[in-house]
């Protein structure tokens, strides 16, 4: 895609090198045609990753990290006669990128420079100096460089800075449609600075398309993904070992995962397990998150999961108290103690109205929960969670309060922890055959075919006893919480 920058060649450790080989050799005619032919090597395999002040990257110009896994310079994508600034694999040789500058504002010819300002900001100008994109930052630097890390990671630091971790402006931080290993894939929430995942418009076009995948703070936490403003498909919350929807996500050799949740930080980051691995996670022009590897022997990418599994993964597509169940006919049913909404729209398969109650619930007599095993949580957009609550403070919180309609453990880990109340209709539930999770869905005590008019709900400052009630109707154990 260009020509290797080469213009730091001479730096000391290369030169090292050559006085190495010279020193080796008996006759001085060897030593010189070495010698030259060392230099022409150098000239070709060793590439600088780093610029500075008053070096720029011109077009046809790249610079590759250190150990030749990724190159920048610029390009343009399939048909496109376009140029974008960019990084792109190196060692592979489709020369996929994984992320680009001015996506928004491409160059129409090729006499696009980059630069390194004086005081620390990455500047892409077009032939009458007109910006095109900057990088940004707060921070005032010292001799400031920009360096092409082996990560893919394009960074910014002060040259007086003893930290070599220590960057002030990164391009992990604004990433376009490619997740690679190490990008922290979530918000800081100091900053409020939100790394999400968005879509290239086509394979020629990298600007911003209609597709975005990220994670929603509303609630309990959500990695969402989204056509504009409308949820395409609902990864779900983090259960504490992976998303409620992505039951598919596992420990396994290729990769290991991690979730990250404090007051300053919530994200999700992985990493390979074997380095020479070559692994991408990427938002497709048409929406699907996808991962892929990189097989040497076909010279070609591999798919190796999509996140998205099958028509059940269609936000909503059962409508509210409607759970999706792939392996049956219609896949669409609704949940315990509902009935659908609109008979004959169900009927016709347009499962988008959902469903309503049987029964209203009756709060002041008295109300239970049935219980839903080996789903995905529904929408926690309307939710509220407390982690440290146990599941029983949980159930009892949530009777307590007429508008909550479900709870759930909001971790699953070692027997389950913490508290996790929904306050709206129950939306967007799908059937696992594995890896699914719990929740509870508040029901009027009277579908379960018992008459619980004995319960005294009214005064919720008296003794709580719990009744555990199996009903045959509903084939479910209800809790009811009554009063002495
Ligand atoms: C890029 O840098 C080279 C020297 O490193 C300089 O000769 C050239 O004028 C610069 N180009 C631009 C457009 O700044
Ligand atoms: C350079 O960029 C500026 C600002 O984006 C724009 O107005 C100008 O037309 C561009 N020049 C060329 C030659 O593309
Ligand atoms: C960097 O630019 C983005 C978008 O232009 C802006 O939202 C952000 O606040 C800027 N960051 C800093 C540190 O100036
Ligand atoms: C580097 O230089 C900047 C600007 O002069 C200064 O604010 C900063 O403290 C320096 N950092 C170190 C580690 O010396
Ligand atoms: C997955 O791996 C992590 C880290 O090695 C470990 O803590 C966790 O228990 C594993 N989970 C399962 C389900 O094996
Ligand atoms: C990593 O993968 C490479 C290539 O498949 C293999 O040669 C190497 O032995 C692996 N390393 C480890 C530690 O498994
Ligand atoms: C993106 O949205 C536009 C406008 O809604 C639509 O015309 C286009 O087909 C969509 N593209 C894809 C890939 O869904
Ligand atoms: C029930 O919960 C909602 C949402 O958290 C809250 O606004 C409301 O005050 C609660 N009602 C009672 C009676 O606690
Ligand atoms: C439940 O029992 C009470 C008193 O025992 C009675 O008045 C009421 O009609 C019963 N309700 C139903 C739905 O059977």
């Amino acid at each position: 895609m260009g020509k290797e920058k080469y213009k730091e060649t001479w730096k000391a450790p290369k030169i090292s090198g050559i006085f190495y080989l010279g020193t080796t050799m008996d006759s001085l005619t060897t030593v010189a045609v070495i010698f030259s032919y060392v230099l022409s090597l150098l000239r070709i395999s060793v590439a600088v990753d780093t610029i500075i002040v008053n070096q720029n990257i011109t077009d046809g110009e790249t610079i590759t990290s250190a150990g030749g896994s990724f190159e920048l310079g610029f390009f343009s994508p399939g048909n496109s006669k376009n140029r974008y600034l960019g990084i792109w694999y190196k060692k592979v040789a489709t020369g996929t990128v994984v992320w680009v500058a001015n996506r928004e504002s491409p160059l129409t010819d090729s006499s696009g420079v980059l630069k390194v300002t004086e005081q620390g900001i990455l500047v892409l100008v077009n032939g009458t100096n007109g910006i095109l994109w900057n990088s940004n930052s707060s921070r005032f630097a010292e001799d400031p460089n920009a360096q092409l890390l082996e990560s893919g990671n394009l960074v910014m630091r002060s040259g007086n800075d003893s930290d070599s971790e220590n960057f002030f402006w990164q391009s992990f931080d604004y990433p376009c449609d490619t997740l690679l290993p190490g990008m922290k894939f979530g918000r800081n929430r100091v900053t409020g600075l939100d790394r999400y995942l968005s879509s290239w418009k086509s394979d020629d076009d990298p600007s911003k398309g209609n597709f975005t995948y990220g994670i929603d703070l509303s609630g309990f936490p959500q990695l969402l993904l989204r056509n504009g403003l409308a949820v395409e498909f609902r990864a779900g919350p983090w259960n504490g070992v992976r998303y409620s929807g992505i039951p598919q996500l596992t420990n396994n050799s290729v990769y290991t995962f991690n979730f990250v949740s404090n007051e300053k930080e919530i994200y999700f980051i992985y990493s390979l397990v074997n380095s020479s691995v070559i692994m991408r996670l990427v938002l497709t022009p048409d929406g699907y998150s996808r991962r892929f590897t990189w097989t040497d022997q076909k010279n070609e990418w591999t798919l190796y999961s999509t996140t998205q599994k099958d028509d059940c993964d269609n936000y909503a597509i059962c409508g509210v108290y409607g759970i999706c169940k792939i392996d049956e006919s219609p896949k669409c049913e609704c949940m315990k103690g509902f009935r659908p909404k609109f008979q004959s729209n169900w009927d016709m398969a347009d499962w988008s109205k959902g469903c309503v109650r049987s029964t209203p619930l009756d709060c002041q007599k008295g109300d239970g929960f049935v219980k839903y095993s080996g789903v995905k949580l529904p929408d926690t957009r309307n939710s509220w969670f407390d982690e440290s609550m146990n599941l029983k403070e949980c159930a009892s919180l949530c009777l307590r309060n007429c508008s909550c309609t479900a709870y759930a453990n909001s971790d699953i880990r070692g027997g389950g922890s913490g508290c996790l109340l929904w306050f709206d209709d129950l939306i967007d539930i799908r059937d696992f055959t594995q890896n699914g999770q719990e929740f509870y869905a508040r029901m009027a005590a009277s579908e379960s075919g018992i008459n619980f008019s004995f319960c005294c709900l009214r005064n919720i400052n008296l003794i709580q006893i719990s009744w555990y009630i199996y009903s045959k109707v509903l084939n479910q154990l209800f809790t009811v919480h009554t009063c002495l």
